[in-house]
């Protein structure tokens, strides 16, 4: 196949951050999608209902002309979030609500740090029908980087998913055969993204040969069998798993750096990367409900009436954008050359 035409596609996970960023990051990805989740993990994070307001309204000013690319918005949750904030948070539009484990990530130190404190929020979600976005890894110091998402599946996600068994459970961009097995176990409340970094890469192209601080992020990158299991399960076309890229811009010095930064920014090649995937696999008949209807399914929104073509034709993803600051971020692949391109 050479040409595919699929509904528009909706990304359920990424980062847009806020102020002149959002010039760069909301258009790259109204290129192509329709609606994305906005992870609310800005400095300070989103806490309120105002504050998803006013972030949303941020983000809508920042789109293109004559663009209809509608964000869909989360709270952060924190171990001071009340169940009516949760209410409020709800009414203001908010569709989600992100769990991240305290220093779990960018942005992360205002989350929680006391997992059953939160019970009685994850109680009022539950009614409210929001949903629970979960980054699923465990923080201690002594857990090992490679082992914290299936600590965090023994520890935390088994007791969370079975004691709601009517909470619509997210797991974020997932990076091992234990969540795999996990999300195909669970009942049909548990779903899971898988981001384009995990279904093409795994921990040696991060390592062998020199470290490449644009393939990092979080959860880090694992060996490959595990990168098989992602590959394997988006192939089969089961409806529990979909599109999120967690597209994650960080400036060009701030990933390569001595300390660098986690997030692959993926928003310019994102859906001809996922296309490159399926193609691989042979799975190309799989892509459309990965991409455009798996997720919105699960979130209880309409699919999109409109489509896009992506042709296989070979370019080159830039290896260099320059941000509305001035400042150079590299995208992800950037340099590199991908082999399905969206049609003008
Ligand atoms: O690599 C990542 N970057 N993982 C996350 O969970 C957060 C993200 C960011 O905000 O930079
Ligand atoms: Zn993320």
């Amino acid at each position: 196949m050479t040409q595919i035409t699929i509904t528009t596609p909706d990304d359920w996970h990424l980062h847009f951050r806020d102020g002149d960023m959002l010039n760069e990051t909301v258009p790259a990805t109204a290129r192509c999608f329709q609606r994305a989740v906005a992870m609310p993990n800005l400095v300070p994070p989103v806490t309120t209902a105002d504050m998803v307001s006013e972030y949303k309204q941020r983000i809508l000013a920042a789109r293109p002309k004559d663009s209809t690319f509608e964000p869909v918005m989360t709270l952060f949750l924190t171990n001071n979030t009340s169940c009516q904030d949760i209410i409020d948070a709800k009414a203001a539009g908010a569709l989600a609500a992100k769990l991240y484990p305290a220093g779990a990530t960018t942005n992360s130190d205002a989350a929680v740090s006391a997992l059953d404190g939160m019970f009685p929020v994850f109680e009022e979600m539950q009614k409210q029908g929001m949903l629970l976005l979960i980054h699923g890894e465990m923080t201690a110091h002594h857990i090992d980087i490679f082992d914290r998402e299936k600590e965090f599946i023994d520890q935390n996600m088994t007791r969370i998913v079975s004691a709601f068994p009517h909470l619509k459970v997210v797991f974020e961009h997932i990076t091992t055969k234990e969540a795999v097995e996990f999300v195909l176990a669970a009942g049909d409340n548990v779903a899971a993204t898988i981001t384009p970094q995990h279904l093409l890469l795994n921990r040696n192209d991060l390592l062998v040969g020199g470290v490449r601080p644009h393939y990092y992020c979080l959860p880090v990158l694992k060996r490959n069998i595990h990168q098989q299991a992602l590959r394997s399960v988006v192939a089969t076309g089961s409806k529990k798993f979909f599109l999120g890229t967690d597209s994650a811009p960080h400036e060009k010095d701030k990933k390569e750096n001595a300390c660098g930064c986690a997030g692959c920014y993926s928003a310019w090649s994102a859906i001809e990367l996922y296309t490159q995937v399926f193609d691989e696999l042979g799975a190309l008949d799989k892509l459309e409900g990965f991409a455009s209807h798996n997720g919105a399914d699960f979130y209880g929104l309409p699919r999109n009436s409109t489509s896009i073509t992506l042709v296989k034709e070979d370019w080159v993803i830039p290896a260099e954008v320059t941000l509305p600051n001035g400042n150079p971020i590299v995208p992800f692949f950037g340099g590199e050359t991908c082999a399905w391109k969206i049609k003008d």
